[in-house]
């Protein structure tokens, strides 16, 4: 009796409910046509980020996905007869190698220059940056902080051979974060701490970077190099045993010291394409991404960082830390992104 009793209230409540959804359903804003978005991101919180722009613009998402660089080339392949209004992608260098293959156009709008900082957009509006992670060091807290290990350039210290986990060498992730590396201290020191780097591996490169950190409790690899939204994830999941794992894994924000130049972050970014049909829908979108509800669904649905200052941070995220980031330089990562590799490769990591 007492069980059944709030069972038909509810039951109730739902009936009276429903009759109200079907009109506000109904009453959703009317058709003003559509933004064709070509997207490199392949999360599935994404797309509820179109959903939401649909709900409040009337304004229809058509969406197609593919591989940075096939969409750009896409885009140049279709010319002026491109359905494409915004182009969405990972990897700062791979924003600026848009906009040099000339897809993409500056946008002027008082919207995205004050909600996104200077240093997370392109100078002459070509791309915005609408979300960002960090490349970080991560270490097994039962084991204690390691000593030592305060800068990437540490992880080619010779104390931590035989430690280090990280993906292959060709990743954007790792490309990008050679090419910061080789901007800040030169080739010969680059490829001084890439030989030092792949003599510390504890295996040979392999899997994505939620394996490195993942090796880490069975005592494969002591030292995991990962961006935060894939430990984020473990943070945020409903399941005890990620939980688990989130919580013995240590993150290590390097080069934070007075002077140095900051932890690597890598971004997701969006531009306006440069022969966009549905310019007026396509700049909606971009600012669209830059409210609070957007970056709560794009930024932190991934459990990356918001660009926007004051969204709030999911939990998980504040649990790893805070830092100073190193500011994005898309174009000089894109300049430097084959010898990067070249430096990698040939010092051994493959
Ligand atoms: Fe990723």
């Amino acid at each position: 009796m007492t069980a059944t009793a709030p069972r038909r209230l509810m039951l109730a409540a739902l009936l009276m409910a429903a009759p109200a959804l079907v009109p506000a359903a109904q009453a959703q804003a009317p058709n003003r046509g559509e933004v064709a978005v070509y997207s490199a991101r392949h999360y599935d919180t994404d797309r509820r980020l179109y959903d939401a722009f649909t709900r409040e613009t009337g304004i229809r998402v058509r969406l197609i996905e593919g591989d940075a660089d096939q969409l750009v080339e896409r885009i140049r392949t279709e010319g002026a007869n491109s359905p494409a209004d915004v182009l969405i992608t990972v990897d700062a260098a791979r924003l600026a190698r848009a906009k040099d293959a000339g897809v993409t156009q500056g946008v002027r709008s008082a919207t995205l220059e004050e909600r996104i900082p200077a240093g997370l957009r392109d100078a002459e509006g070509h791309w915005f940056a609408v979300s960002q992670r960090a490349r970080v060091i991560m270490y097994d807290k039962t084991r204690g902080v390691p000593q030592g290990l305060a800068r990437y350039e540490d992880l080619a210290n010779e104390r931590f051979r035989g430690q280090i986990c990280v993906r292959a060498a060709n990743h954007p992730y790792n490309v990008s974060l050679a090419a910061s590396i080789l901007a800040a201290d030169g080739a010969a020191a680059t490829e001084a701490w890439a030989r030092g780097v792949a003599a510390n591996l504890a295996r040979p490169p392999q899997g994505g970077d939620r394996d490195q950190f993942r090796a880490i409790p069975p005592g494969q690899c002591q030292l995991a190099i990962s961006n935060t939204y894939y430990l984020g994830h473990f943070g945020a999941s409903q399941n005890p045993a990620d939980r688990e794992l989130f919580e013995r894994i240590g993150v290590i924000f390097p080069n934070q010291g007075a002077g140095d130049r900051g932890t690597h972050v890598n971004i997701s970014g969006v531009a306006l394409v440069r022969t966009s049909p549905n310019r007026d829908n396509a700049v909606r979108f971009m600012e669209f991404m830059t409210t609070t509800e957007a970056q709560q669904i794009f930024a932190l649905g991934n459990m990356e960082y918001p660009v926007v200052s004051g969204v709030p941070l999911h939990p998980a995220l504040r649990a790893m830390g805070e830092f100073r980031a190193e500011p994005v330089h898309a174009t000089q990562s894109a300049a430097n992104a084959a010898e990067a590799l070249r430096i990698m490769q040939r010092a051994g990591w493959r």
